[in-house]
């Protein structure tokens, strides 16, 4: 057998195309500003880069000031949901590629929730929505092995199991902008997950909590959260299963 020789790649092996790329990001200190603003890096990014990726070089290379949440970098821990060009995402799913890198790139906090600093906003309300909703299983019974559920039955709430509780749903909501109030989708999205498993015995408990004047009613379906969801829930649906149990009991 003839060896055949190939010529050598213009880019060395391995090597990731670098580009600038301009990041306008929201800032906000309450302890020194009167109101938010603009401020912007330029940065040389590489084809491999998120938004996160971005953050931190500002944060580690030219103001370490900059104050945003995240933890795993992976999309599992929920922390860094934060509107990125007008969209909520999670800065560690969104590569810089994947956006338009001939405009600035607009980076800015959730909306509907207060601003602590910067990119960092207060998730309590949001939690306390989470906790109304009772997010844990309740049984009368204590089986001393695990309670057996068919295949079937565990697909019914499979979706809603799937929340990491980023808040990028619930702050994508025009009811929850204009109505803090508003339980919001990850509140309903978490109460679905419980009221269709069928070894849990309250959902009647939490239909009744959701059909609150601020509960599942006040739904546009907008379906901004279904879009919003960087796990791919069917958000809207989940809502309208919530409505459909409320009005003719759980199937
Ligand atoms: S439903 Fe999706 S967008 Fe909403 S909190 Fe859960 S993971 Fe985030
Ligand atoms: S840092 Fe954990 S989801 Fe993005």
């Amino acid at each position: 057998m003839t060896a055949t020789t190939t010529s050598a790649p213009s880019n060395a092996i391995g090597e990731v195309p670098s580009f600038q790329v301009t990041i306008m990001v929201r800032r906000y200190n309450p302890e020194v500003d009167g109101e938010a603003k603009w401020q912007d890096f330029d940065l040389t990014m590489y084809g491999t880069d998120r938004v996160l990726d971005a953050l931190h070089k500002i944060k580690w290379e030219h103001d370490g000031s900059l104050s945003f949440r995240r933890s795993c970098a992976h999309g599992v821990c929920g922390s860094d949901a934060m509107r990125i060009n007008g969209r909520n995402r999670l800065a560690c799913k969104t590569l810089l590629k994947d956006l338009d890198l001939s405009q600035p790139i607009y980076v800015e906090p959730i909306k509907g929730l207060e601003v602590e600093k910067d990119l960092i906003v207060d998730m309590n309300p949001f939690y306390q929505a989470y906790r109304d909703i009772k997010p844990f299983l309740i049984a009368s019974d204590s089986p001393d092995r695990e309670r057996l559920q068919s295949a079937e039955n565990r697909e019914r709430f499979d979706d809603t199991t799937k929340c990491i509780l980023c808040a990028a749903c619930t702050t994508s909501c025009p009811v929850f902008w204009t109505d803090g109030q508003y339980f919001g989708p990850a509140a309903i999205v978490n109460a679905h997950r419980f009221i269709f498993d069928s070894r849990d015995e309250a959902a009647q408990v939490r239909l009744d909590i959701l059909n609150d004047r601020e509960g599942v009613w006040r739904c546009r379906t907008t379906f901004n959260c279904t879009e919003a969801c960087p796990r791919g829930i069917q958000v809207t649906k989940a809502i309208a299963e919530v409505k459909n149990a409320l009005l003719r009991g759980r199937p």
